[in-house]
């Protein structure tokens, strides 16, 4: 029986485990993770993460192919796979600091790797990581091998789920990418990998290049895919300043089958544990490599999303009257996205510091984040988010002036302002006339991810702003936003 262990149980490694435990019953798959916590949920009725289909997928295999324990030592020793998965966040210090990856995580298994295995292995390069960075693996392996001549062949198999529709993407993924050695022992083992995923996915669909194209091309695809959003935001400005409609836009520009019409919807700003730490990422990489002009191109696009979050902000403030001091606003969606309960990078950490740092008091409300969530996130030093949380001090005080409502009406209640900063499918249906009544007059509503329909909201009496959407009257008599 083939065994599979992945180092690293969280919003990848442990839908991939599953998908693959799933769809290959013959093969022994354990996910394991230094985080008891995170293990322990994985093996109770309440899984550690919230993903559409993912306890469907867990029930079906858990305890018959698909293991989860924190003796990452044995399951590693027992394995002929072992991908890794850990996370590979922005380092907070010294060389590289608020752009590089940090990836003391992944040395950490790969050190484990070399200090347990009496056998030969693959070793699968999951997380995201640096072009080159199998090299540096490879170079650990051979140099710290307690097991006697044992060889290696590391692979890059970078991870392309979108959170929230992680158990659709992993069952019909649009492409596998699968990079090794260009070597025979190399290319048995991207044989080998490969007949996992031949199992369910088409076999043109599972790309085969070498090590150092499939780890960039992960890097990558993130920047493209956060450029286009950085692109139809820049536009919603403009949209905004001119009376043109950023929808009708994106529309217009999505039906060239060149462009495409996925992935043009103009929000509050990206968010999410991957497209700006793979952009600074790659940044830095330029930067390495002498190349100061592609640096620059790639970094733009973090600019512009957090100038999309600071316009953002503005809007409100100066929308009320230049002062939100004191008045409450009440906040809908805190994930990053619609789905899930992910709060990593999301754009309504910034939103909400940018509010109380002008003094409003802020009533959240999010169907999947908990207060405690919350709470951490909003008092948290940049880039401390994805650093394991078991591994983290504890915050010492909450965010003042910030309460978690477990319903938008309670929230909204008594509120000079409603913002909307994750597009969950309840708050298209929500009863806006009963949230209406409830709060102060002038009664003020940011959508940020462009869900309500403005006319209708006007209606009822809003004032109303929608990401580069025209502005009503009230909002086109303010001061311009910087
Ligand atoms: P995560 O933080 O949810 O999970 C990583 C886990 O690894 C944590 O539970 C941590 O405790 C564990 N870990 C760290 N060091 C360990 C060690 N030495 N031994 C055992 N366990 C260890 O991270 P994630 O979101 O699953 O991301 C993992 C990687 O995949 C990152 O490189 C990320 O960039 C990449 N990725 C993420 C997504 C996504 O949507 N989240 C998508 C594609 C790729
Ligand atoms: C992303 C990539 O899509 C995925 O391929 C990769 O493996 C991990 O990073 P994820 O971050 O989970 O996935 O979600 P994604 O759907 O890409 O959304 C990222 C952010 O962009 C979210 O905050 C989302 O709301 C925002 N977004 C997305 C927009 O603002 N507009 C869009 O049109 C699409």
């Amino acid at each position: 029986m083939v065994k599979i262990c992945c180092i690293g149980a969280g919003y990848v490694g442990g839908p991939t485990m599953a998908v693959i435990a799933l769809k290959c019953p013959d093969v022994e798959v354990v996910v394991v993770d230094i985080s008891a916590p995170r293990i322990e949920g994985w093996n109770s009725e309440r899984l550690p993460i919230y993903e559409p289909g993912l306890d469907d997928v867990v029930r079906q295999c858990r305890g018959r192919n698909l293991f989860f324990s924190t003796d990452v030592e044995r399951h590693v020793a027992d394995a002929g796979i072992v991908f890794v998965s850990v996370n590979t966040p922005t380092k907070t210090r010294g060389l590289g600091a608020g752009k590089a990856a940090d990836l003391t995580y992944w040395e950490s298994a790969a050190r484990i790797i070399a200090d347990v295995s009496r056998s030969d292995k693959i070793v699968v390069e999951k997380s995201t990581v640096p072009v080159k960075t199998a090299e540096a693996i490879e170079k650990i392996l051979a140099h710290n091998s307690k097991g006697g001549n044992i060889r290696y062949q590391i692979l890059s198999n970078p991870e392309f789920l979108a959170e929230g529709t992680a158990i659709q993407d992993l069952f019909s993924p649009d492409r596998v990418l699968i990079g090794g050695r260009e070597t025979p022992e190399g290319r048995a083992a991207v044989a080998a990998l490969k007949s996992i995923y031949a199992r369910w996915v088409p076999d043109d669909r599972i790309i085969t290049t070498n090590l150092w194209s499939a780890e960039l091309s992960k890097l990558a695809a993130n920047a493209f895919l956060a450029q286009r959003i950085s692109s139809v935001n820049a536009i919603s400005a403009l949209c905004e300043a001119t009376g043109a409609d950023v929808t009708e836009v994106a529309n217009s520009i999505g039906k060239d089958s060149r462009i495409g019409p996925r992935f043009l919807s103009a929000s509050v700003g990206f968010g999410g544990s991957c497209f700006q730490k793979d952009i600074l990422n790659l940044v830095y990489i330029c930067e390495c490599y002498g190349l100061p002009e592609v640096a620059n191109y790639w970094r733009q696009v973090i600019r512009i999303n957090d100038y999309q979050k600071s316009r953002f902000v503005n809007r409100v403030v100066s929308s009320m009257f230049n002062t939100v001091a004191g008045k409450k606003v009440a906040v809908l969606g805190f994930a990053f996205k619609k789905d899930t309960g992910d709060t990593r990078e999301t754009p309504a950490i910034d939103v909400c510091k940018g509010l109380v740092g002008d003094k409003a008091v802020v009533s959240i409300y999010d169907p999947q984040v908990t207060e405690e969530q919350v709470q951490r996130d909003l008092v948290m030093n940049k880039f401390d988010w994805d650093h394991p949380r078991h591994l983290q001090p504890m915050s010492p005080s909450s965010a003042k002036h910030v309460a978690v409502s477990w319903d938008a009406y309670e929230a909204a209640r008594g509120a000079h302002a409603v913002c909307i900063l994750t597009e969950w499918d309840e708050f298209r249906r929500l009863d806006y006339q009963r949230m209406y009544d409830a709060m102060h007059k002038p009664a003020f509503l940011f959508d940020g991810r462009n869900v309500v329909d403005p006319d209708k909201l006007r209606r009822i009496g809003f004032v109303v702003y929608s990401i580069g959407k025209p502005p009503d009257h009230w909002l086109r008599d303010m001061p311009a936003v910087a």
